[in-house]
Order: C-alpha cells, then structure tokens, then sequence
C-alpha cells in the first residue's frame, strides 16, 4: 500500500506514520510543520513534503501515484475559533475539500480521517454513540461534521470509502497540545499557583495514542463499509481537577493552589462532558490498554523529559 499522511509530522500523524512504516507499507508525508516538528519523524526514511493542504497544485502533484489518504492535518486547536472565525473553515473544510478533490481527479479511492468528539456538541446521552443527532456548539466541531459530510458525499458520487473516527482528547508520547500541556506550562511559570478554565468538574476522556492508533488501523482492517464511522475513545473519564492532581504529585510538586476560575465550561463550545460510547469499535475486538490515569503519567514523563517539545508552542488560546 502506498499511503499519503497529511499532518504526518504531528502528534497523532507521525504515530499513524510510525505504524504504516512497521507494517511494510510506502509511505509519503505532507506537511507544513505549522505545528508539526521535525524530531517526530527525524527516525524515519520516508519522503517528507514540505507544504500547505491550502496549496492545491502542490497537494495534487504529491498525492499521485498513492492508494491511500490518511488525513490528519488540521488546525486542532479546538478553542482558536471564537477569536478567529476563518480558522476552522479554511484548515478544517477547505483543507479537507482540497484533500477530496485531489483524490477524485486521481483517482484515489480510500481515506481514513480524524474527526472528533467536538462533533457532539453537548450531548444529552452518555456515553454518547455514533447515532447521535446534536447540535453544534463550536466551529472546530462544525467544521469537522462538515468535513464528515464531505467525505460521505465524496464515497457516494465516486465510490470511495472511508474511515472516520470521532476521537476524545488523545494524550501519550509527543503530545503537543491539551490540558496536561497547559497546566505543565503554567506550573513551569508559577508553581505554587494552578490556573484551572472553568469549575475544575468538566469530565473528559482521555486515549493514550498507542491505543488510538491501534484502533484506527484495527478499524480500518476490519469495518468493510463504504462509510465507516467509530467512536474512538476510552471506557473511563476523569474530572479536570482529579487530572490536575495528578500532574502535580507527578512534577514532585507540593502545596500548589488552585485558581478556579468557574463557569461549568473552560471556554464557550467547551463541552462539559465527554464521554464516548466505543462499542461499535470494541465489537470488532479493540479495547484500550493504558488506563487515563497511566496516560496522564506517561504524558507528564515525557514532556519532562522533552522541554523543548514543551517550551516550542503557547497555551492553546
Ligand atoms: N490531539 C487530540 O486530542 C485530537 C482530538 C480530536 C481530533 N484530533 C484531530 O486529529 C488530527 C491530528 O491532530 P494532532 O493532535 O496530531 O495535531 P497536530 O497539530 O500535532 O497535527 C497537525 C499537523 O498538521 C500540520 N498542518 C497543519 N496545518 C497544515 C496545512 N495547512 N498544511 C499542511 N500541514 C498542516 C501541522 O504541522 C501538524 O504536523 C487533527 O485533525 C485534529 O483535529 C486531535
């Protein structure tokens, strides 16, 4: 199989990378390195395309010739869209549109994409399905669904098929961005004080990425339909404050006092509540190994022992 990775230099991406390598297949990676960093993917011999998915021409003379896109290049950060409303539309669905249109002019017929939990909105169901209707709560999430739909159309005019998956907050090694990354940089800044975004109650799951690449490439082997959507998170959750906990007594800190700053949200479309039902997935025999709390720590361990992936990108906004 020669597969395409768009964001193939990011967190999730360059694991998706390591994989397809391990199992034998070609692989070409499309990046900007917006966010993306040269040492995930320093071990690799794989040809690297230093680009943007806005560019078109570029993305089409570099996607020919593979028979598989996995496309994970995104703006990911899910709070960037109040102050900028452009953000989501042209990173998430134009990029995602570009991606579509270069695959049906070559003729490329399969695509695996990162969508999210963000898709829910706020749900009232929990762990919520597949099958949810909701509303839309912020423009990363309604950027996603859009793309989700993009995709689904894409599969019934020209006989693709595809791979969505919803995923929780995934955390692990070269983790980059997320709640246990701003909390260590704040730490680093004061540690005696914890800021914490809303009442520290929001309850999230969390999905070690070892686990969530294991259950992409599961999925992919094994779901046979011409649109293939999963959940992809974890059977537990946590609350803000439990996690903040943990961080602290993993840094060897003590005495750090919480500045809460209230509000059931951390941020307007910030959902209190995530909690995905996975047993579609779990069904064709995946399961998460690394409980959230292990995670938490791996995670912890491996941003001490990469400063400088820490101190190369800012709280999310
Ligand atoms: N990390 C999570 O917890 C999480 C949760 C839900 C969904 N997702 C989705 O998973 C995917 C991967 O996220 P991630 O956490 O690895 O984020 P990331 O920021 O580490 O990865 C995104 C990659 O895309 C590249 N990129 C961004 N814009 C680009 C552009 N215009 N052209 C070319 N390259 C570009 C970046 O340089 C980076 O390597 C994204 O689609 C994200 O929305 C992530």
């Amino acid at each position: 199989m020669k597969a395409f990775v768009t964001g193939g230099a990011g967190f999730i991406g360059s694991h998706i990378v390591d994989q397809l390598v391990k199992d034998g297949h070609d692989v070409t990676i499309y990046d900007n390195f917006s966010t993306g960093r040269e040492q995930f993917i320093a071990h690799l011999d794989v040809p690297v395309v230093r680009a943007d998915v806005l560019d078109l021409e570029k993305l089409k003379e570099a996607m020919a010739g593979h028979d598989i896109v996995f496309h994970f290049q995104a703006n990911a950060d899910v709070r960037g869209g109040i102050d900028n409303t452009r953000v989501d539309l042209e990173q998430n669905t134009i990029a995602t549109w570009n991606v579509l249109d270069c695959m049906r002019e070559l003729g490329i017929k399969k695509i695996v994409f990162s969508s999210s939990a963000t898709v829910y909105g706020e749900p009232a169901s929990f762990p919520t399905p597949e099958n949810y209707s909701p509303l839309q709560t912020s423009l990363y999430g309604a950027s996603k669904l859009s793309c989700e739909a993009m995709i689904q159309s894409y599969c019934e005019y020209y006989d693709m098929q595809s791979w969505i998956f919803r995923f929780v907050s995934w955390i692990g090694e070269r983790y980059t961005h997320g709640v246990i990354f701003d909390f260590m940089k704040k730490l680093e800044n004061n540690p005696k004080e914890l800021e914490i975004l809303g009442d520290g109650k929001q309850k999230k799951s969390y999905l070690d990425v070892k686990d969530g690449v294991a259950g992409i490439f599961h999925a992919v082997t094994h779901a046979k339909e011409k649109v293939n959507i999963f959940n992809l998170g974890h059977d537990d959750w946590m609350n803000v404050l439990d996690l903040a906990d943990i961080v602290i007594k993993e840094l060897g800190l003590a005495d750090v006092s919480y500045n809460i700053l209230g509000g059931e949200r951390g941020w307007k479309g910030d959902s209190p509540f995530v909690h995905l039902d996975t047993t579609k997935l779990k069904d064709l025999g995946w399961k998460p190994q690394v409980s959230i709390e292990q995670g938490i720590k791996n995670t912890v361990a491996y941003l001490q022992a990469n400063k400088d992936v820490l101190s190369g990108r800012d709280i999310g906004k």
